[in-house]
């Protein structure tokens, strides 16, 4: 069972726990680009505007093919409540049908719906949400988000396989 990881970071928090997960599932990894200058407060006013109405992101072409992949974990940052605009409009633009979906978002303290948007996409674009979870980032330096995160692939390494046995 092939897995692969799509991650959106703006500040690198995503990155940390995509990286985590990269290592302790033996998955490959892409990185989603956004062509949106989002750097400095503007980039960060602009981002959670974007994210409030909804709007379509403006992000580079997916270069891995899905076709050998069962599993494809999807990650991203909480923008306003909200998933990050660049990690919905790639749920909007795949084409899940037949894939198991992991879901995963990093935020301050408060995902409000963020994952439950990103799974009613996931599920419009007909994956199965097999997974979810959240690494809060507030006050924590990269070794200990690497450490949360590190505590969500046990559980979720956990609880999958109690699913499936
Ligand atoms: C525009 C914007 C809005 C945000 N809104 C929220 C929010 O609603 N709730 C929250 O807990 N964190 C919020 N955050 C914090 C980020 O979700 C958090 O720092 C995340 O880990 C950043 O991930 P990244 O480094 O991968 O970009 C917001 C950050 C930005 C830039």
């Amino acid at each position: 069972m092939k897995s692969l990881i799509f991650y959106y970071s703006r500040t690198g928090n995503t990155a940390n726990v995509a990286q985590v997960l990269h290592k302790a599932i033996k998955s490959d990894i892409e990185e989603v680009k956004d062509r949106k200058d989002r750097s400095g407060i503007l980039g960060y006013l602009n981002s959670g505007k974007d994210a409030l109405f909804g709007k379509e992101a403006n992000i580079e072409s997916i270069k891995s093919g899905l076709k050998d992949y069962n599993n494809i974990f999807i990650g991203g940052p909480v923008w306003a409540l909200r998933p990050s605009t660049p990690v919905s409009t790639l749920i909007k633009r795949l084409d899940l049908k037949g894939k198991n979906i992991v879901l995963f978002v990093t935020c301050g303290g408060n995902p409000g719906k963020a994952l439950e948007k990103m799974s009613s996409l996931t599920t419009a674009s007909g994956g199965n949400v097999i997974y979810s979870f959240v690494v809060k980032t507030s006050k924590m330096d990269a070794a200990r988000i690497a450490q949360a995160s590190e505590s969500e692939v046990v559980k979720f390494k956990e609880t999958v396989i109690k699913k499936r046995t």
